[in-house]
């Protein structure tokens, strides 16, 4: 039986949960698939904050939308699109104020107004915050939202296929966990709303479910992957498990420590310190591992967070949650000793081309937003606090685009056949899965790429090593598609089948990483070039595009848009 809403939003974090919302407000019939339920989707932990002009630190009476943008863009290292960035914080406060009056517990300043913090890169302290829980809070009440207007949620479902005939949306294909078969549903416009890819390297702060699979699937069908090269690792990750200990460490006044006890931010960014962007900081904290001042072995080592000098007081009020963490999984308490961190994979800067509609120009019907899409407001190295921004933003924008789209549309007569084809072919690629005929055990296959993305592909990189990765990566999607086996022979909630259909996307998602990362001949923001020390704006300010449509890929690209502010050198 096919299954039908008007406008199908896959994903239940931030972004979908917001768009879905946008959509329902404005008149669709929509609903949600997602692989688990939305309150436990990874925005939840998104710790620091959510970013916004308000002015209501006495630090930051002179903050503007241009001056929020401004940074946006520097930060960016000028390879986001201006008007997509202006968009996005423009709409920013407004979009802080609707989360508030739909009940997000913010922490507040002595005046009662809403709470703001300085983070990486901004010229002033504009992070809203509720502790140390920020993304938990606001995707409770984008959720809580959803219930009230009766929104649907699948849970337990993955999106396995997109069906798309004559460059138009017709419907996806869904493996339903619970049942262990395959579902066809149908619709006008889908959202895809699916999360970043960290799982690509597993050493990353990022949930077992970012595998960044709806960036594939999505490829798969005619979308182009863009800007997949630039990956934001998070500076301060708990050493030896990558537990995400946020910037707000630092915004509330943490120090970086080297094994010599020396502030070494001073030397890489002498104005902002442990504030300069993440790119910054995390490549400066490697360096100085390299050189022997870190603690650990130099390729794999770490520096001290010390927040010791600070009250105890503050660390519980403000930082709960991460000192609870630090405990648990590092065995130091933050109050008392400093906590060993190293950079880890948190963020997909690139992702599914769209425009700042969060449309896609290639595949009419089809929208997306939030991490794993690439709008393109973070270009090559996004501020911290900007990712909440962006999920409620453009979540927003992308429900009612999706809405406003499905109101015209006329449904395909050829859909449901298009549905049974794409249903047939994906039963008979699983069937051979559980066959066991495969000769190969993905779990190895995803072990290798593992490594080859984190030994090759990481914070430094350099034509040998990524070349050296590209060719692995291929060789790996050879074995795969000569054939991979399911140990496991259940139908019902088999999470091993999960993996493999999440490695066949990271592996198309790692190929076009490492073509990207290779062609780009500079260094810019996350991508830095050992062997191209400056960045070249004269022939790489532009975003890369990876496409799969013919099944093998093509790299191409297309220009940055610059409206306000010409490239400068960035400096903090
Ligand atoms: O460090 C953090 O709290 C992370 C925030 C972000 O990625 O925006």
């Amino acid at each position: 039986m096919i299954k039908r809403h008007s406008v199908i939003v896959v994903g239940s974090g931030l972004a979908g949960m917001r768009a879905a919302v946008a959509a329902r407000e404005s008149g669709a019939d929509v609903g949600v698939i997602s692989i688990c339920m939305p309150v436990r989707s990874h925005s939840v932990a998104a710790q620091g904050g959510i970013n916004a002009p308000l002015g209501n630190n006495p630090e930051s009476k002179d903050d503007s939308v241009d001056r929020h943008a401004f940074d946006t863009v520097k930060g960016s290292d000028y390879l986001a699109d201006q008007p997509a960035v202006i968009k996005l914080i423009s709409l920013a406060k407004e979009t802080i104020y609707e989360l508030e009056h739909w009940g997000c517990p913010f922490s507040r300043s002595e005046d009662g107004r809403i709470g703001q913090r300085p983070f990486g890169g901004a010229g002033y302290p504009r992070t809203c915050f509720a502790a140390d829980r920020t993304g938990h809070s606001v995707l409770h009440v984008a959720w809580e939202r959803s219930v009230r207007l009766g929104v649907p949620v699948y849970e337990d479902r993955l999106v396995v296929k997109l069906t798309v005939k004559n460059k138009k949306v017709q419907g996806i294909i869904v493996l339903n966990f619970i049942t262990g078969e395959l579902e066809m549903w149908e619709c006008d416009a889908v959202i895809f709303a699916i999360g970043g890819a960290g799982q690509i390297y597993g050493a990353t702060s990022n949930a077992l479910n970012c595998t960044g699979f709806g960036i594939a699937v999505s490829a798969w069908a005619g979308i182009s992957m863009k800007d997949m090269e630039f990956i934001q690792f998070h500076p301060t990750c708990l050493y030896g498990n990558n537990v995400l200990i946020s910037e707000a460490a630092r915004g509330e006044g943490g120090y970086l420590r080297n094994n010599k006890g020396e502030r070494f931010m001073e030397k890489y960014a002498p104005e902002q310190m442990e504030l300069a962007p993440r790119d910054i900081v995390a490549r400066s904290i490697y360096q100085e591992v390299l050189e022997g001042r870190g603690y650990g072995p130099k390729e794999n080592g770490y520096v001290h967070l010390d927040l010791t000098h600070l009250p105890e007081s503050q660390i519980l009020e403000r930082l709960p949650q991460i000192r609870e963490l630090a405990l648990r999984f590092s065995g130091q308490d933050m109050v008392k000793d400093p906590i060993p961190v190293q950079p880890g994979y948190h963020y997909t800067m690139g992702g599914i081309h769209v425009n700042e509609n969060c449309a896609s120009e290639e595949v009419e019907g089809f929208y997306a937003c939030g991490e794993g899409t690439c709008v393109s407001v973070h270009g090559a190295n996004r501020l911290g606090g900007n990712s909440l921004l962006e999920c409620a933003v453009f979540g927003k924008v992308a429900g009612v685009e999706a809405a406003k789209y499905a109101k015209e549309a006329t449904p395909s007569p050829d859909a449901k056949f298009t549905l049974f084809e794409a249903l047939h072919e994906q039963e008979q690629e699983i069937d051979f899965w559980y066959s066991g005929e495969g000769k190969s055990d993905p779990f190895k296959i995803m072990e290798e790429m593992r490594n080859t993305m984190k030994f090759n592909v990481f914070v430094y990189r350099e034509e040998e090593s990524l070349k050296i990765a590209l060719d692995k990566i291929r060789e790996l999607k050879q074995q795969f598609n000569d054939g991979v086996y399911l140990k496991s022979k259940v139908r019902q909630y088999n999470r091993e089948l999960e993996w493999v259909f999440a490695l066949k996307g990271m592996l198309d998602e790692s190929e076009a990483i490492c073509m990207g990362a290779l062609a780009r001949k500079e260094c810019r923001g996350g991508h830095w070039r050992l062997d191209h020390l400056k960045r070249d704006d004269a022939n790489f300010l532009k975003h890369s595009l990876v496409s799969f449509a013919d099944g093998e890929p093509k790299l191409s690209y297309q220009d940055v848009i610059i409206t306000k502010w010409q490239p400068q050198e960035r400096k903090y």
